[in-house]
């Protein structure tokens, strides 16, 4: 998969803050990745909008920051598989010079495909899809007309080929990997630095849900932070030895072949194999 590098440095402290201040929103703040993204904006100094279902835990996590960091933090309660959540979003951050977007509300399941509820297989797409797609759009055009800002967009080391036992989730990070991919460069010179996250199994909520056990799991900060330091470098990156070995033992394999790869993968990790 490629890695395109651009010329440009990464930017850091006031150059970050230049760059992709001074609000952030952050989706699926209230866990996981998300969570640890909403930390380290917060201690680059970026004030911040968190956004999921969980009122208390993001108005817990608003608390903690705004002291930490002297930052100004708002919370946005909202299911994001809504069809009206997009406008919702829009509208609660009208007026605040939002530069940076990290959509990383999002969810999978593991399992045989007609084994699972099409309602939540239709939830899915709806958030991991729709919703993302939604807020791009609307994120994308403020910031080109501002001249300036980033879109991280959560992918995953699944998002490559297909995937038995996990073949809806699979193809809900197959699209954001290449919607990434494709606006990476349509708006890199309108200023808009893009970039997909493709981390394999991390530590977080994300594996109660989805029916999985992971082994040689990251931590979330670690996946933030690799993520920020790759914005304006890469169109992708893949934080974790897991994602990085997988990238390696699959690359020399045809596209049949790592779908193979990735069923011996999941059967090893789906709990409803
Ligand atoms: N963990 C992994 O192994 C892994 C690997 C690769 C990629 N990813 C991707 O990384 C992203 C973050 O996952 P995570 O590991 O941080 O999982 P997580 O700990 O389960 O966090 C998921 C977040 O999404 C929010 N969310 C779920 N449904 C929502 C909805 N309908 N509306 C609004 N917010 C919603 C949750 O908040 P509420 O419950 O409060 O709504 C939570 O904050 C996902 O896109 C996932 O696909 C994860």
């Amino acid at each position: 998969m490629s890695n395109t590098r651009s010329r440009r440095a990464a930017p850091r402290g006031e150059q970050f803050l230049n760059r992709y201040g001074p609000w952030a929103v952050v989706t699926g703040a209230s866990s996981g990745i998300g969570r640890a993204f909403a930390y380290q904006l917060a201690e680059r100094g970026m004030n911040l909008v968190l956004v999921s279902r969980r009122r208390r835990l993001l108005e817990a996590l608003a608390q903690e920051l705004s002291t930490a960091w002297g930052i100004e933090v708002r919370v946005l309660a909202l299911d994001l598989g809504l069809e009206s959540a997009g406008e919702d979003l829009a509208t609660a951050t009208v007026g605040l010079d939002v530069g940076l977007l990290v959509s990383s509300a999002g969810f999978g399941h593991a399992g045989p495909f007609i084994d699972a509820e099409l309602t939540n297989d239709i939830e899915m797409v709806n958030l991991n899809c729709r919703s993302l797609m939604e807020q791009s759009w609307r994120f994308g055009r403020r910031f080109v007309e501002r001249g300036r800002g980033g879109l991280v967009l959560m992918s995953s080391l699944v998002g490559f080929q297909g995937v038995p036992l996990a073949a809806n989730y699979a193809a809900t990070k197959a699209y954001v990997q290449s919607l990434a991919e494709g606006l990476h460069l349509e708006l890199r010179s309108k200023g808009v630095d893009v970039i997909a996250s493709a981390p394999g199994p991390v530590h977080s909520g994300f594996a109660s849900r989805a029916r999985m056990q992971m082994g040689q799991a990251v931590d979330p900060d670690r996946v933030a932070r690799v993520t920020l330091a790759a914005l304006g470098r890469k169109s992708t990156v893949r934080p974790g030895f897991l994602s990085k070995f997988l990238e390696g033992a699959l690359k020399p394999l045809t596209r049949p072949g790592r779908v193979r790869m990735m069923a011996k993968v999941m059967r090893g990790m789906a709990a409803d194999a």
